[in-house]
């Protein structure tokens, strides 16, 4: 029968013997799959693992420092954080549709990887024992499924994966979660001692806070996005929803005012929309049904905390006919 123990120490035994004394580099995003694969890599082979983990600026607040603090605490790993916030705003200047920023930050965030593969390919080369060869994935089951069973070569769909790899793949793979289901990967990550905040953390796209802004993304809008992000996440943490609810985009109409009036005068402010969907799998979902209460308190906070924002929405559309995120 399933248990997370006997499941650790049977793939901490395959990746020693797949890799032997190689060297081996691990992209973070944040979410749970790379986390907990990367966190059983490195208690086969400790050292001979090296993470790379990208700010890209579309983060939701606290994200980059649960990865760098709590993650490289709990895991002991060796992580390196690559700052290329400026190069994707820079990049994603004046860019409002939706593809198009997807296209964009995949190709930065592979740029920006590929970068820091090659210098520390470069720096491994320098000191002794073998070079960087191997790569870690956070495959899970179901994308083996889906992506026609493959092995050992990278065959991931870019929508799902923006860290989507390079044709020119030099690395051989190692995909410790290649026979699991994502709840398993949870018990997993807890088992390991991972921090609870990745362990059970909700789906995020790839392309992160980018593709909840309507409209182009600047600095400004992207900081009154995080906030209003960081209150929703609180408030429905504090009201013990967080396992009832697939996922909760909170989305910027930043393209949109709408006139309001606080204090003594009126403002001409932006949108937050709600998003909170119930789900199995995300390929279709209906719209939670927040008690009404917390919607008000979520409602009052945006509204007095966030400035420019002055308006919030509730997106009551089931999946189908709308998708999930609003871009
Ligand atoms: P939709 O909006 O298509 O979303 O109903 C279904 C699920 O996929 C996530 N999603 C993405 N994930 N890159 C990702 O890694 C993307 O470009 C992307 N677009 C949507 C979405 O959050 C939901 O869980």
């Amino acid at each position: 029968d399933w248990n997370s123990g006997n499941v650790i120490a049977e793939q901490v035994a395959k990746i020693r013997a797949q890799v032997g004394t190689g060297k081996v580099i691990c992209g973070l995003s944040g979410g749970v799959d790379s986390a907990v694969a990367a966190a059983l890599v490195h208690k086969a082979i400790g050292d001979q693992l090296v993470c790379v983990f990208v700010d890209h600026g579309l983060l939701r607040q606290d994200e980059r420092r649960q990865v760098e603090e709590d993650y490289v605490k709990a895991t002991g790993i060796r992580l390196v954080t690559v700052d290329v916030r400026e190069q994707f705003l820079t990049a994603l200047e004046g860019v409002s549709d939706p593809e198009t920023k997807r296209k964009i930050i995949g190709r930065e965030f592979i740029r920006t990887f590929e970068q820091a593969q090659a210098e520390l390919i470069k720096e491994a080369a320098e000191t002794d024992g073998d070079p960087i060869a191997f790569l870690v994935q956070g495959t899970l089951y179901p994308d083996v499924v889906e992506s026609g069973g493959g092995s050992g070569t990278a065959n991931i769909k870019s929508h799902h994966n923006v860290g989507g790899l390079p044709e020119d793949l030099q690395f051989e793979l190692v995909e410790p979660l290649r026979t699991l289901f994502k709840d398993e990967v949870r018990a997993i990550g807890a088992e390991l001692g991972l921090p609870a905040e990745i362990v059970q953390r909700q789906p995020f796209p790839g392309p992160g806070l980018g593709i909840r802004i309507v409209g182009s993304i600047t600095q400004e809008r992207l900081d009154l996005l995080r906030q209003a992000d960081a209150i929703v996440r609180a408030e429905l943490t504090a009201a013990g929803l967080d396992r009832e609810i697939w996922q909760c985009p909170v989305v910027l109409l930043a393209d949109v005012r709408s006139v309001g009036v606080q204090g003594d005068g009126r403002t001409y402010g932006h949108p937050i929309v709600l998003r909170p969907v119930s789900s199995e799998d995300a390929m279709t979902a209906d719209w939670t049904r927040l008690p009404y209460d917390l919607l008000a308190k979520i409602s009052n906070r945006i509204t007095n905390e966030v400035d420019g924002v002055n308006r919030v929405v509730l997106d009551v559309t089931s999946k189908p006919p709308g998708t999930i995120e609003w871009e």
